[in-house]
């Protein structure tokens, strides 16, 4: 009888979770554009639902969103923009050892609001000279901290004596002398150096500019008062930055499963690589490779696991349940879902191999929750429409190509007929795997042309910050949830339901018939 009521239900029979649709499926690979999301009677507004994750034990993030280890996305200026608005960024393996290194510090040793490296001027030089490095590097600030050929500090030249009119008169005539700079000693900045800034410049009044020194005078930073602004204002955001324990921001760091020149595991490399990532405070590092479900793979996380017991370890890229389960077991405690759907892959038509995403997505996460294992969807989304889609069967999302045109990924602007890109390449396309990333596809470190690259080499346009970029896939995600009624992500992997859509329907799910006079972003 209930049987009978259930059939009797048109939403039932036509929206299925994902236990029934999946597999009355499974005869086709479905990706994003395959599906659609039914909504569901909600009481949730979009601005009321969360989007914080939990990837593994002492691994949080704000919001679902991880920025790929691609040598045209994240770098240490990519990986602070992600953490400051909650999500994750891996710093990408295609570069010397040291400078990932280097690069993981950045992240963890920086200070929201402190400019670490302000730019300095010289007593010696000439106000011309000064107003000529403004123009050349089109800097929109015309204060400078004046420092000695030791870098102590000098004084301040302000800006409203940086003017033609002195242009003849030395930096030394012109400066505010050390004696009436207001300075903080860098080991007084505190936990909270935005607090302390704050205050200072509530109680002095007029000043803008608090630059920081050590107990030598040396200069570290400066702090300024429009920054100090901006920030108490998003401190009233709604998703805060992804910090750890000692409110450092989080970043992530790719390593590959590297050879020895006998072609055997480098056991000691590896260990020795992400011993030094651990010490600069990394927070979790990623095995990176194109086949997760293989030896070389396994091994490496074994290694790591025994070695750094409680560090988070992600592992991939996979699309079957066997591979989650391997993975799971060698000590992985999230996995990168994706073979072939990113932007730049070729590895489908290079290989013939890889799953259409939502399905691999299924069938990986029927076994990461026997297994308390995060599911990662890693590739092929353009939209924030398909990180919904993609969030119903994972714990977050990692991509590419949409923060590969953002101001803070790696790489110069290029104007090309009066628009502006940035490059965005596969990191198996020819290019990066003569950089680095061979290994990543299991060819040599130095592939020759004989090698089938699986990704090309591409341009991405120039797309703006990453907050605004970051800000429209979060106000889509929240949406999503609004429709489906879920206040979480756990609710929305619990409540999504599933129709496949026909091509014609994919059609009508575009802005169509109309002359678009502006696009939706
Ligand atoms: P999106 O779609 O965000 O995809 O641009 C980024 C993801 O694509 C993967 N990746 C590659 N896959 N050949 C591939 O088959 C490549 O050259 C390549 N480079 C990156 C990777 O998982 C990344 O996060």
């Amino acid at each position: 009888m209930a049987a009978a009521r259930q059939s009797d239900n048109p939403d039932t029979q036509f929206y299925q979770p994902a236990e029934e649709f999946f597999p009355a499926n499974n005869k086709l690979g479905l990706t994003f554009d395959d599906i659609t999301l039914a909504t569901l009677y909600s009481e949730i507004l979009p601005r009321d639902t969360q989007l914080g994750t939990t990837l593994a034990d002492g691994l949080r993030l704000n919001i679902p969103v991880i920025s790929s280890d691609m040598d045209t996305v994240t770098e240490a200026r990519m990986a602070i923009a992600m953490a400051l608005n909650g999500g994750l960024g891996l710093i990408h393996y295609n570069m010397p050892e040291r400078q990932q290194l280097s690069e993981v510090s950045r992240v963890k040793n920086h200070v929201h609001g402190l400019i670490q490296e302000p730019i300095k001027v010289s007593p010696d030089q000439l106000i011309g000279d000064v107003l000529a490095l403004i123009e050349q590097k089109k800097f929109g600030f015309s204060t400078f901290p004046v420092v000695d050929k030791k870098g102590k500090l000098v004084g301040l030249l302000s800006g409203h004596v940086v003017k033609p009119r002195y242009a003849k008169k030395k930096v030394s005539e012109a400066l505010t002398p050390r004696t009436q700079v207001h300075t903080v000693k860098k080991k007084e900045l505190g936990k909270d150096p935005i607090a302390r800034a704050d205050k200072f410049f509530t109680e002095h009044i007029g000043i803008h500019k608090l630059l920081v020194v050590d107990d030598d005078d040396h200069l570290h930073g400066l702090i300024t008062m429009s920054d100090v602004e901006r920030i108490t204002q998003e401190r009233n955001a709604q998703f805060k930055p992804a910090r750890d324990a000692h409110f450092h921001l989080i970043c992530g760091a790719a390593v590959s499963a590297t050879r020895n020149a006998f072609g055997e595991l480098d056991r000691e490399r590896i260990l020795n690589h992400v011993g030094a990532l651990v010490e600069r405070g990394v927070d979790v590092v990623a095995v990176s490779t194109a086949h997760g479900h293989s030896k070389g793979v396994g091994d490496t996380v074994k290694v790591l696991r025994d070695a750094f017991p409680k560090l988070p370890l992600i592992a991939g890229n996979v699309t079957s349940a066997a591979a989650v389960e391997f993975l799971a077991d060698c000590g992985a405690n999230a996995v990168k879902v994706g073979q072939g759907p990113g932007s730049i892959c070729t590895t489908r038509i290079v290989a013939g191999v890889g799953i259409p995403q939502m399905t691999a997505l299924y069938v990986c996460s029927q076994v990461s929750a026997k297994k308390k294992l995060s599911i990662l969807a890693d590739g092929g989304v353009t939209k924030s429409g398909d990180i919904v889609k993609a969030l119903t069967l994972s714990h977050a999302v990692i991509c590419g190509g949409i923060f590969a045109g953002c101001n803070e990924s790696p790489g110069e602007i290029i104007e090309i007929g009066g628009k502006f890109y940035k490059q965005y390449r596969g990191m198996g396309s020819f290019a990066a795997m003569k950089a680095g990333s061979a290994a990543r596809y299991g060819h040599l470190p130095n592939p020759t042309q004989k090698v089938a690259p699986e990704g090309v080499e591409a341009l991405k346009e120039a797309c703006g910050s990453v907050d605004r970029v970051l800000a429209q896939l979060i106000g889509g995600i929240q949406s999503g949830m609004g429709y489906l009624g879920t206040k979480n992500l756990e609710q929305l992997r619990e409540k999504a339901r599933y129709i496949r859509v026909s091509p014609a329907g994919m059609r009508e799910a575009a802005p169509h018939d109309v002359v678009e006079l502006k696009t939706g972003n």
